[in-house]
């Protein structure tokens, strides 16, 4: 299937699921604290999206068994919610999460710290964060995929973390995933030519040290082969003709 190009009415949708994915993190933001369960994060999610009659896109994808990817300092995402796993002092927690709202997705993530972390993983958090606003700077008509990958690799590298090349943003809309894939890194490809009414989820993974990765035995949980720790951020976005929009926020919520 070639890239699609959104209509103004599907647009619409995913603006409304965006907006109640930017509530559902914001919910989740203010709740969790060390001493809470990944489980707990993962209730509190899925009942935000339940409450405004969506449906929480990870739920089941893939066989996937929760609605909110709660990864911790050196997972990198993909964290399966469980009632054994307390997030501690110190932590930085990345919650992953995905919004159908009549059948258009949203896809976005934050990554919180917890108090007591360092201030080397502080700053881990926050370049990730400014990786993706780099990014989404060349996400402009005529630009190539490319553009938006090398921008958030240069800004990362520039620090001298590690750009997780193993997993990749990717285009979002009628499904949580279509084309094309978004890398934060460039490799021989220039990708497809970016047009306006393209929607595409850009998600920075930058770890402190190693890009490299491996899969835990449950097969979902992405770690960092060094355990030095790691830090997600992610919006969907779509491509105008004036630049990008990110569709994943609401009035009065911080990106
Ligand atoms: N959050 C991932 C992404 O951004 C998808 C997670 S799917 C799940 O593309 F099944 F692992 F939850
Ligand atoms: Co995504």
């Amino acid at each position: 299937m070639a890239v699609s190009i959104k209509s103004k009415a599907e647009i619409e949708l995913m603006k409304e699921a965006g907006r109640i994915l930017a509530i559902t993190h914001e919910e989740m933001r203010k709740q969790i604290r060390p001493g809470m369960s990944t489980y707990e994060i993962d209730r509190i999610g899925e009942e935000v999206i339940r409450s405004y009659n969506c449906i929480p896109s990870f739920l089941n994808y893939n066989g996937y068994p929760a609605s909110i990817c709660v990864s911790i300092n050196e997972e990198v995402v993909h964290g399966i919610p469980s009632k054994k796993r307390i997030i501690q002092e110190g932590d930085i927690v990345s919650l992953d999460a995905g919004v159908i709202y009549k059948g258009y997705h949203s896809d976005s993530a934050r990554t919180h710290i917890m108090p007591g972390a360092s201030k080397e993983v502080r700053q881990l958090v926050k370049v990730t964060k400014e990786s993706f606003f780099k990014g989404i700077e060349q996400a402009v008509p005529g630009n190539h995929i490319s553009d938006i990958s090398r921008a958030v690799q240069e800004y990362a590298e520039s620090f001298g973390y590690g750009v997780v090349r193993d997993l990749v943003g990717h285009g979002v809309g009628a499904k949580l995933h279509e084309e094309p894939e978004v890398p934060n890194f460039v490799g021989k490809r220039r990708g497809i030519k970016l047009c306006a009414g393209m929607t595409i989820a850009v998600e920075p993974m930058i770890a402190m040290g190693t890009y490299e990765v491996y899969w835990e035995d449950d097969d979902w949980t992405v770690v960092t082969e060094d355990n030095l720790p790691a830090s997600h951020y992610e919006n969907t976005i779509l491509i105008t003709e004036n630049g990008p929009e990110i569709l994943s926020q609401a009035p009065g919520i911080e990106l």
